[in-house]
């Protein structure tokens, strides 16, 4: 017999959803809430995307941190599974932030846009993806739109993002002429019917399309249109592989229009069958199987002030293995003490609330004052340390100006604390006191002026600083370490963390540091330790 915790993870789905900006992810989401009863009308995660687009208003929103917290992970139940969708930032210059959460994820949801078909960040986040093989399920959206040829379209995901195509529902006409989609598993065929919410209770079902009252409804043409459509497909596209999708190596795909809910339960009822539960987890000593009895887990998000009533901070933890209950002490690996899982949250619906008790594939949040941050390990006492939660090097750099010099320890405080979040990287070369701040996106920068400032009381300017690229310093060789450290002291820094960091004026500085010091290496991201 199964164990409590074997039969809890394998139920657990936990996805992300990745998308270009506009092709539907939030209009999605919402319908995929729907139908887990987590909310019942449509529009309320709509205005919380709205207002996510500008930055400023950005800013507003995170003010009122309650609103992000419950958006960060939604948990509902659906067909007997629990599924997780863990939400990542919506702009593109949180682009860390994205790629930490799908860490965190067992499988990804890749929304695409008819019309537009592959798009840029799209490619960014699949890259992103497969570093860790997360299979990916496909949905095309706005079928209600004229588009790309269906056909093209799956070619041109096969070509640009280098994955097999297994369509699973096919549509029936586009735009104006949208019919239905026909499953091509079951042989069903769902129509479409514009001003309808469409559950399985209440759209029109045929079980094939050589149902009689089927070429009454969408024409003889088109149905003779669809038979040769449907032959063209069958010979030249893969059907699906369970094994492969499981692999990254092939992705499922549906065709609908998220905002008619059309073709979006056929997703979810595939999704919850077919996507993988928690699986194994890399450490740095050995691998964690999900259905192990004893809590292990890893800090992927850290999201601070969330009350601002209480200057507390929420690390948002992946439960990799194990039973969480409510007020068990946990074993902090980094700081080597046990802390008190207090008032841990969970994410349950669209609300927050206690948790009792959660399990591999889930996500808690655990309140602290900055002991926690991303990358941590829990255990119950084994010292383990999860991989693959990686920094990136920044590619944008800017010296932190105070405008009143009697706040820089409340500036070290704030950047110190912010960098632990993620929000941005923070170093201090070894023979200067300057605070230098690096980011990927160059927004980053805004909100940390402007988090500072409301959070910590310090008015801060940045200003260029002649830096191009980062590296993380690595050498077994203490010697040599020694040697690289007195010769390029002017262009060494300390992260946040206090480890050694290269920062290279320029790419060929880079390149010449490199040749001369072979022995030593310069890495481009840095796994939190
Ligand atoms: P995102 O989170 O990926 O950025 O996309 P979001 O869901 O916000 O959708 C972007 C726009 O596309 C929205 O329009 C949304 O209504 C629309 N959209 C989503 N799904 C469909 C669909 O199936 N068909 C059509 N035709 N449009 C769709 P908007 O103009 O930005 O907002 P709104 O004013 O329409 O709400």
């Amino acid at each position: 017999m199964m164990t409590d915790v074997a039969s809890e993870a394998a139920r657990r789905r936990t996805f992300a959803i990745i998308s270009h900006p506009d092709a539907g992810k939030t209009t999605l989401t919402e319908k995929l809430l729907l139908f887990g009863g987590a909310i019942q009308m449509a529009g309320s995660v709509k205005g919380r995307k709205a207002a996510r687009h500008a930055t400023s208003d950005w800013m507003a929103l995170e003010k009122e941190r309650g609103i992000s917290v419950t958006s960060s992970v939604m948990q509902f139940p659906y067909a007997g599974r629990i599924v997780n969708l863990l939400d990542t930032p919506g702009h593109a210059d949180f682009g860390e932030d994205t790629y930490r959460v799908l860490t965190a994820v067992d499988s990804a949801l890749m929304v695409i846009d008819v019309a537009k078909g592959v798009e840029e960040r799209t490619i960014k986040l699949m890259e992103v993806c497969r570093l860790r093989d997360t299979p990916i399920m496909t949905f095309i959206n706005k079928l209600d739109r004229e588009g790309k040829n269906p056909i093209e379209l799956l070619d041109e995901v096969e070509s640009v993002l280098k994955i097999q195509c297994a369509p699973v529902t096919w549509p029936i006409g586009m735009g104006q002429r949208l019919k239905g989609v026909v499953h091509l598993l079951t042989g069903e065929v769902h129509l479409y019917e514009p001003g309808r919410n469409f559950t399985r209770q209440d759209s029109t079902i045929f079980a094939s399309i050589d149902d009689p009252q089927l070429e009454a409804r969408i024409g003889a043409q088109m149905l003779a249109e669809l038979r040769e459509e449907l032959e063209l497909v069958a010979g030249a596209s893969h059907s699906f592989d369970a094994d492969k999708y499981l692999r990254g190596e092939q992705t499922p795909v549906f065709f609908g229009s998220a905002v008619n809910n059309f073709g979006v339960q056929l997703l979810l009822d595939f999704f919850v069958e077919h996507a993988p539960s928690p699986r194994p987890r890399a450490t740095t000593t050995r691998q964690v199987q999900p259905e192990e009895d004893r809590l292990t887990g890893f800090v992927f998000k850290i999201q601070a002030n969330m009350d601002p009533q209480h200057r507390d901070r929420v690390a948002f933890m992946r439960i990799c293995s194990g039973r969480f209950s409510a007020g068990m002490k946990a074993f902090h690996v980094r700081s080597g003490k046990e802390i008190k899982l207090a008032n841990a949250l969970t994410f349950m619906a669209s609300d927050r609330e206690i948790a009792e008790s959660a399990y591999p594939g889930d996500v808690i949040g655990i309140h602290n004052h900055g002991t926690i941050a991303i990358g941590d390990s829990f255990t119950e006492g084994e010292l383990l340390s999860f991989t693959g939660i990686p920094n990136f090097a920044p590619e944008l750099f800017r010296r932190a100006r105070l405008r009143d010099p009697l706040k820089l320890k409340q500036l070290q405080k704030g950047l110190a604390q912010l960098s632990e979040e993620g929000a941005t990287q923070f170093f201090r070369p070894l023979l200067s006191n300057d605070l230098i701040l690096g980011a990927v996106g160059m927004l980053q920068f805004d909100v940390v002026a402007y988090r500072l400032k409301d959070e910590y009381g310090v008015d801060a300017g940045f200003e260029p600083v002649n830096i191009a690229t980062a590296r993380w310093i690595r050498c077994d060789d203490p010697k040599t370490l020694e040697e690289f450290r007195e010769k390029h002291a002017a262009h060494l820094a300390l992260d946040a963390a206090g480890e050694l960091v290269y920062l290279a004026p320029s790419r060929v500085n880079l390149q010449l540091a490199q040749e001369r010091a072979p022995n030593v290496q310069f890495m481009a991201t840095r796994e939190h330790a």
